[in-house]
């Protein structure tokens, strides 16, 4: 267990550090007048928050998952993939030639791909393909960005390794409901939709986009429709935090699908900027917000108790990004700079709050005679 630990302390520190350099890029894109710390770190935003955090991120859950259900040592080889990926992506933030940072991402890929035939193997069910097509997705985003491939032809791939791994996942913690005859077949059509707009963006962006769009939509109506969050939210405390962060999430996929739909292929700028960010700040980091006090204790055995400040992050990155999409539809840059500045804020007092909850959570029991001696 203390090996698993340590395993899993170095990525995670240097996770830390590129989500701070992804942050910084984002705010620059934006607009914002920084001081210059690195060149390039607005060009390499989105390798730094795709490749780099959450590649290794999904990256350890699996290793940490494969580690703790298997004996044999062999496992332990699932902790390379996300040193791959955090050594690549910190690569490329510190040496000028970043052609080792680029292969160590690819092997981040190819090493995912290899877990998730393990566990397809052990456990070849619609759910773990589904992840594990997820994982494939990431192997050919970070090749073609590694061959220089323009980002906008190419993030199909990144959101795909993305959605599919959180769909996947859905459908797995959706077997504990009520059996359904439609559930399955549905969620197949939705998936197929997605990956075959995916594939189609290699040749055709503009076409590929629109079907992916539609993929999103299927998907968002499935969540919105199967998922256990619609029955979670009527509780209290955690599980209905958690059910709202997931609904909104659904809903965030849904916009995404939609300006996909409308918009197709786009190579920059307001629409560019919606499109991504409603599934990939939306979608993605609500699914974040909503996981992390259940991840955090199984990948680093630490307790994240859950507190109503939670409501806090939850509330500021939904209602900044709004505020973004909105000036990105309307082409206000004020609304898309602000909105983009509460988002990095949102982002930040999440971990704030998730440190709190953390510290919070290993206090020694508290000694209720104290409080009978202050009564
Ligand atoms: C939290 C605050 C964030 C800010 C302020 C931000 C900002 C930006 C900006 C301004 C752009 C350029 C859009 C344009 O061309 O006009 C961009 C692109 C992008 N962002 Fe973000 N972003 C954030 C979060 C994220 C997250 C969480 C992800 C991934 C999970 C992400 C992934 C990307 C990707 C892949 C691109 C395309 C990069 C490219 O074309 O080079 N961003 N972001």
């Amino acid at each position: 267990m203390q090996k698993n630990r340590s395993l899993v302390r170095l990525p995670m520190l240097l996770v830390v550090l590129l989500l701070t350099g992804a942050l910084y890029g984002g705010l620059i894109r934006l607009g914002w007048d920084l001081p210059v710390i690195q060149t390039q770190l607005a060009g390499l935003h989105g390798v730094l928050m795709v490749a780099g955090v959450f590649g290794t991120v999904i990256a350890v859950e699996r290793a940490v998952a494969l580690r703790t259900n298997s004996r044999s040592h062999l496992a332990y080889g699932a902790f390379l993939p996300p040193l791959f990926s955090a050594i690549g992506a910190a690569l490329l933030l510190f040496v000028e030639t970043i052609d080792i940072g680029k292969m160590l991402l690819v092997l981040n890929g190819l090493g995912l791909v290899v877990v998730y035939a393990v566990v397809i193997h052990r456990q070849p069910t619609v759910f773990t393909v589904v992840m594990g097509a997820g994982g494939y997705m990431l192997l050919i985003g970070n090749a073609l960005w590694a061959t220089d491939r323009p980002v906008y032809s190419m993030v199909y791939w990144w959101m795909g390794f993305l959605i599919l791994t959180i769909v996947g996942e859905r459908l797995e913690l959706a077997r504990v409901m009520r059996p359904s005859r439609l559930r399955q077949p549905t969620f197949c059509i939705a998936v197929a939709a997605f990956v075959v707009g995916v594939a189609v963006t290699c040749a055709e962006v503009d076409i590929g986009a629109r079907l992916v769009g539609i993929g999103e939509l299927a998907l968002a109506a499935w969540l919105l429709r199967y998922d256990i969050a619609r029955f979670t939210i009527r509780q209290t405390g955690l599980p209905r935090f958690i059910a709202a962060c997931l609904l909104t999430g659904y809903a965030w996929l849904g916009i995404g699908g939609l300006l996909s739909l409308k918009y197709g292929a786009v190579i920059g700028g307001f629409h560019y900027d919606a499109v991504l960010h409603a599934v990939l700040l939306g979608f993605v980091f609500s699914m974040i917000f909503g996981h992390a006090p259940i991840i955090i204790p199984a990948v680093l055995k630490l307790r994240v108790p859950f507190k109503n400040s939670f409501y806090l992050h939850f509330a500021l990155m939904h209602g900044a990004l709004a505020l973004r999409v909105i000036g990105d539809l309307s082409g206000h840059m004020g609304a898309r700079q602000w909105g983009g500045l509460l988002n990095v804020v949102a982002v930040v007092v999440f971990l704030l709050n998730t440190v709190g909850a953390v510290r919070n959570g290993s206090q020694p029991p508290h000694d209720r005679s104290q409080d009978k001696s202050r009564v």
